[in-house]
């Protein structure tokens, strides 16, 4: 089945683990990219990246290229930002034809369940319950065997659902 890995990530810990799903899977990345870049520092950070997610912004994105008719699995990789999910995720959602895709998600967070993140994502895909999932605390940062054993799991499971 062929899998398309599509992340957001400000700084790598997403990124990282969009890299290890989509070299476990022989899949495509798609980095979304906001036109407006999210302050990285300081009380801004927090604030302006906090606020946009909870006020369920859709920010542009800088243009991609990317052929979703390819794709039967899409994979959808975010931070959990104020509890939810990351706005550049919300505005590809918005803005593509998924229906009769297969999905899975991977959050990471700085100790914050992620379950209110898929929860948000399966709301805006109107994707079902049992959809795969995968939470993952600063993985970039704090790697360790528990967390491969995950990301081995988590794709074998994409893996199985697709044969
Ligand atoms: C704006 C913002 C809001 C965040 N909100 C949460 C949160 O609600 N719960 C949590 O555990 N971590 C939160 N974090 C931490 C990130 O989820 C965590 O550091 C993640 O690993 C970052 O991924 P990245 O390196 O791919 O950007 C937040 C980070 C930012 C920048």
């Amino acid at each position: 089945m062929k899998t398309l890995v599509v992340y957001y990530s400000q700084s790598g810990n997403a990124r990282w683990m969009a890299e290890r799903i989509s070299s476990a899977l022989s899949a495509d990345m798609l980095r979304l990219v906001p036109k407006k870049a999210y302050p990285e520092k300081g009380f801004r950070k927090y604030f302006f990246g906090g606020g946009s997610a909870v006020i369920k912004e859709a920010p542009a994105l800088e243009p991609y290229k990317v052929d979703l008719m390819q794709y039967e699995q899409i994979v959808f990789v975010t931070p959990v930002w104020a509890g939810t999910v990351t706005p550049p995720l919300r505005t590809f959602i918005q803005s593509e034809h998924l229906e009769g895709k297969k999905f899975a998600f991977a959050a990471c967070s700085l100790g914050g369940s992620a379950e209110k993140t898929f929860a948000a994502l399966r709301s805006l895909l109107g994707a079902a319950d049992d959809v795969p999932t995968l939470w993952l605390v600063e993985p970039k940062r704090k790697q360790k065997p528990e967390n491969e054993k995950a990301i081995e799991a988590f794709c074998g499971k994409l893996i199985e659902n697709g044969e």
